[in-house]
């Protein structure tokens, strides 16, 4: 199962988003996707690929993973809770424990790929989504405020620091066009180039009011299909491929080297 974990240095930048668009764009590809929901205390997996709640568990005490009507599997703490809004209140260490079981103790069947939504910042659930589940790809998602860019690094900084391949970054709601003149309008300053952040900019997505009303409704699968399933193809041919290249030098090409320059080497 090829693992592919979506992270930001900041909440709200729109990580389950994108990480769902994602999962749905693999599954378009024929893949055999899942989406591990790894926010254990901010769950949103379920709600937006329209899972209903429920959890169940098969012959030999493993959880199945609820199915979206595409056909993709997910495993969330929320498909468990009683409410949506019922707040699960825990610790580092427990939080840490409840992604390892999800991950361990799921039927994950004859899943291809696993997405990960990772919880916002660089603490311990982060770490353990690296440590244990030592994904093949780390893709980032930021907004374009500056701020939120230099906090976005910082997960960048992590991923490389534990050996990890970051794939490249998702600029999301980087502008709004509007409906009445058609003029693109920064509402977050300026959209700054791929060169000068030093990671990969993949996919660069607007703020779209009507993404939001479909991902609250559990519908990201039918949100901007074309540019998910270039990023798919992007993610893909980066997974993997740039594991060495990334600490070293060059041997697969410009988008390993453009990662390596962008923070020098690993401690
Ligand atoms: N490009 C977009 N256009 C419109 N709405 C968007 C866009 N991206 C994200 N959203 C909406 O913005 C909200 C925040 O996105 P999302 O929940 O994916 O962020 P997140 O980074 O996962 O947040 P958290 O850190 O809380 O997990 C959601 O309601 C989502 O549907
Ligand atoms: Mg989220």
């Amino acid at each position: 199962m090829h693992i592919l974990a979506v992270m930001s240095g900041k909440g709200g930048v729109g990580k389950s988003f994108v990480a769902t668009g994602l999962a749905a764009a693999l599954q378009r590809r024929g893949g055999h996707v899942a989406v591990l929901d790894a926010d254990i205390t901010g769950a949103s997996v379920p709600h937006l690929l329209g899972v209903p709640r429920g959890a169940f568990a098969d012959g030999d005490g493993r959880l199945i993973p609820g199915v979206s009507a595409d056909g993709i599997r997910v495993v969330s703490m929320s498909l468990m809770a009683s409410a949506d809004d019922k707040a699960v209140v825990w610790r580092g260490p427990l939080i840490s424990n409840a992604i390892n079981e999800l991950f361990t103790q799921t039927a994950w069947g004859d899943s291809e790929y696993l997405v990960v939504d990772m919880p916002p910042g660089t603490s311990d659930a982060a770490l353990t989504v690296l440590e244990q589940l030592r994904p093949e790809g780390v893709m980032i998602v930021t907004t374009p405020q500056d701020m939120v860019t230099r906090i976005a690094h910082r997960s960048h900084d992590m991923v490389r620091a534990m050996g990890g391949n970051v794939v490249g970054l998702v600029m999301n709601m980087a502008y709004v066009v509007c409906p009445d003149c058609g003029r693109r309008i920064e509402a977050f300053g300026p959209v700054r180039a791929a060169s000068e952040s030093g990671l990969d900019v993949l996919l660069t997505l607007p703020l779209v009011p009507e993404w939001a009303t479909l991902a609250d409704t559990g519908h990201v699968a039918e949100i901007a299909p074309a540019e998910f399933d270039a990023l798919a193809e992007a993610v893909l041919a980066r997974m993997g491929s740039n594991q060495e290249t990334s600490e070293t030098s060059s041997a697969d090409g410009a988008p390993a080297s453009s990662l390596s320059e962008a923070g020098g080497p690993a401690a």
